[in-house]
């Protein structure tokens, strides 16, 4: 945060702390702040490792004297996610360049050339504290900054100096001691947001200042890792690249209480001002006497970015992002379906025509119609939806579909060609294997179509056209609603594809039908939640291992509720395709080894019900999942009942009982439902 308006520090420490709290659905380890010190150009850091709570305990029992005010300030505040070394205090961000707190840094990402910067400063002099890349960063800027005693550089140019010698993605905050009040920010593939907070209108200069640059894309040679040891003193500004610089200040241009907040999640500063300006990949945005100036850094490339910036008005709500009457994130998210669905299908589908119209796609879908195959690419939960509504889209489409893990695609360096589409699923619109193989796919010339719940995220700018899914933010690890919206959206693209294929009307008309009853026919799975509790806190309780059973459509109902068990209640869990049953896990069967099966009626029932013969024979006591008036299943075998709907759109309605279900066992365990171990809302790194 930087303002420019008094307030006290016990008031900074609190804003920092709810900024960080807000952002703990993305998983984290560790959190620290940094605020200014007593005298002028000293620092202080409260560290913890664990949850903000236990920081804000620490602020709170810290010597300090909270009531001082301070007219202005720049403060600073991280949840770290280990990447480099373990969590620990020496870890945690903020880094800082030395114990005097010249430069002080946190970063989002991974900066892949540390070790080299950090074996080049190390033969400096310079001293490293913590294991992390940040650290490497801090302690360059540092460096360069010392090596110009006679030609100091402002800020932001000695922040592009810095940043065009690391390699990797990251998204960096910068605050130092010689310059007072002032913060330099910039992203490189990870995501970044101003908040802008101020009663006065804001005046939008859009003069370019492009500025005589002898020696452009010169860079610190003697740094680069290749070298080390060799460190020379750095040329002077005059030969940095500057480009663009916009400014954004009061019309009057008088000062005024002003506040700035820098977040790499709206949710963090939604509290304080709706009104943010997205940061771009190589922006370097500078924050100084209330004003904000977004610098450029040009690409190696030589190619350019977008010079337009805009201050945007967000439209969520805090209230969204809160708990409400829930115990958990993850459940009000279970609960939001029957609505989430609708907002996804607002204003697209026309059920009494029978028509679907995706705006950000009406251009496009020549294109696509024309293309030779469709890939869909994504991670976790993402590519189960893909997975789920790969055959309606090959039967609506008659365009192959393949569906590709991003970090296996991005592996195998899979071919790619300029007539094929490909479609980028993700939640968040930022994890780093689905941005990868995106760009993967943009540089090879393919259409690129973003599937998107995050507006403003990387996937939905970077794509050439797509849909947002619309589902709200979503807080639990173990994505829910974002599964359902996602299956939809992706439909709904099949639908439209389609629209003009007569053949097919019939088909067509009796999915969108399906659509229009499937959000009461979500609320009346839902109240089912109190038999789904008794499975979890009964027969499912205390077991290790639980094996999920379907085909056909029901297949990614299998994949994506095992995710969802495994990931919040730690239980082994696997989907298994019923047509695999013999080649391998009937092996597994016997009269201890907990099943559910899937047995929704569809075309492939009848192969289910011999899968449920084989498994039945080896004593194993299912746990069926069918349709509420299905009487063929024996008597004695305990049911998870759900309604009837199309074929196609079954999953949408049964994947609802496994989300309880996963939910209703961690909370047995009394696991932290919505922050499980280990994992992240958000993969920003490989
Ligand atoms: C993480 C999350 C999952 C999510 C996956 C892909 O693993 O814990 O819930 O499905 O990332 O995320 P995306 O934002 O790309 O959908």
């Amino acid at each position: 945060c930087s303002f420019l308006q008094e307030k006290d520090r016990k008031t900074i420490c609190e804003i920092l702390c709810n900024g960080l709290a807000r952002q703990e659905y993305r998983g984290y380890d560790s959190a620290g702040i940094g605020i200014d010190g007593d005298k002028p150009g000293e620092m202080m850091f409260f560290k913890e490792v664990g949850k903000v709570a236990g920081l804000r305990k620490k602020i709170a029992e810290a010597d300090v004297d909270t009531t001082k005010t301070f007219l202005s300030q720049v403060s600073i505040a991280h949840t770290r996610w280990a990447t480099h070394g373990p969590p620990s205090i020496v870890n945690c961000h903020p880094l800082k360049s030395d114990p005097k707190a010249d430069f002080t840094v946190v970063h989002n990402g991974i900066v892949t050339n540390a070790s080299a910067l950090r074996l080049v400063l190390q033969k400096r002099g310079y001293k490293f504290e913590s294991e992390t890349d940040t650290e490497a960063v801090a302690i360059l800027t540092k460096y360069i900054y010392d090596s110009q005693p006679d030609k100091r550089m402002n800020f932001p140019e000695l922040v592009k100096t810095v940043l065009k010698e690391l390699e990797g993605s990251f998204a960096f905050v910068f605050k130092s001691a010689h310059y007072p009040n002032e913060v330099v920010t910039a992203r490189r593939g990870s995501p970044l947001l101003i908040g802008v907070k101020t009663e006065k209108k804001l005046k939008v200069d859009f003069v370019d200042v492009e500025f005589a640059s002898e020696g452009e894309n010169k860079s610190i040679d003697a740094l680069a890792p290749t070298s080390p040891g060799s460190l020379l003193v750095p040329p002077s500004h005059n030969n940095l690249l500057r480009t663009q610089s916009r400014a954004f200040m009061s019309e009057d241009g008088m000062p005024q209480p002003i506040e700035f907040f820098v977040a790499s999640d709206a949710a963090a500063i939604i509290e304080h001002t709706k009104r943010v300006l997205y940061l771009e990949d190589d922006d370097i945005a500078h924050i100084a006497e209330g004003e904000l100036h977004i610098h450029r850094l040009r690409r190696s490339d030589g190619s350019q970015q977008s010079s337009q910036r805009t201050i945007e008005t967000l439209e969520i709500e805090l209230a969204e992002i809160m708990k409400g009457k829930f115990d958990h994130f993850m459940q009000k998210e279970i609960y939001e379906q029957p609505e989430s669905v609708v907002n996804t299908m607002r204003g697209r589908v026309n059920f009494d025509a029978n028509v679907i119209t995706l705006g950000g796609l009406r251009a496009y879908l020549p294109i696509i119609r024309r293309g030779r195959r469709i890939v869909f690419c994504a991670c976790g939960t993402s590519y189960h939806s893909a997975i789920a509504t790969r055959a309606i889209f090959e039967e609506l489409t008659e365009i192959p579909v393949g569906v590709e893990l991003a970090s296996d695609f991005l592996d195998r360096r899979t071919p790619i060609f300029r007539d094929d589409v490909c479609v980028f699923v993700s939640q968040s619109g930022e994890t780093a294997d689905t941005i990868l193989a995106m760009r993967y796919c943009l540089e090879r010339g393919a259409l690129c179509v973003g599937v998107v719940n995050t507006v403003g995220s990387t996937i939905s700018r970077e794509t050439h056209c797509g849909v947002h899914i619309n589902a709200g933010p979503e807080i639990g690890v173990a994505s829910t609603k974002a599964y359902t919206s996602q299956y939809i959206a992706l439909l709904m693209i099949a639908l439209q594809l389609s629209e003009d294929r007569i053949s097919l009307t019939q088909r067509r008309n009796q999915i969108i039908q399906g659509l229009h009853a499937l959000p009461g026919q979500i609320r009346k799975v839902l109240e089912g939640d109190k038999g789904l509790q008794e499975l979890a806190t009964g027969v499912l309780a205390n077991q290790r291992s639980l094996l999920l059973m379907g085909r056909g459509y029901q297949y990614a109902t299998c994949l994506e509720g095992a995710l969802k068990i495994k990931e919040i209640s730690y239980m082994h869990s696997e989907g298994i395709l019923a047509g695999e049953l013999k080649h391998g896990p009937l092996a597994l069967i016997d009269e201890n080894m907990p099943v559910i099966i899937i047995m929704t009626r569809d075309s492939f029932y009848p192969k289910v019900q011999s899968a449920f013969a084989q498994i039945t024979a080896r004593k194993a006591q299912p746990i069926v999942v069918c349709n509420e008036d299905d009487d063929s299943i024996p008597a004695g075998c305990k049911t998870i009942r759900v309604p009837k709907t199309v074929d196609c759109l079954q999953g949408l309605l049964n994947i609802v009982p496994m989300q309880l279900l996963s939910y209703h066992l961690a909370v047995r365990n009394g696991f932290d439902v919505d922050f499980p171990r280990n994992l992240a809302k958000s993969v920003t790194t490989e």
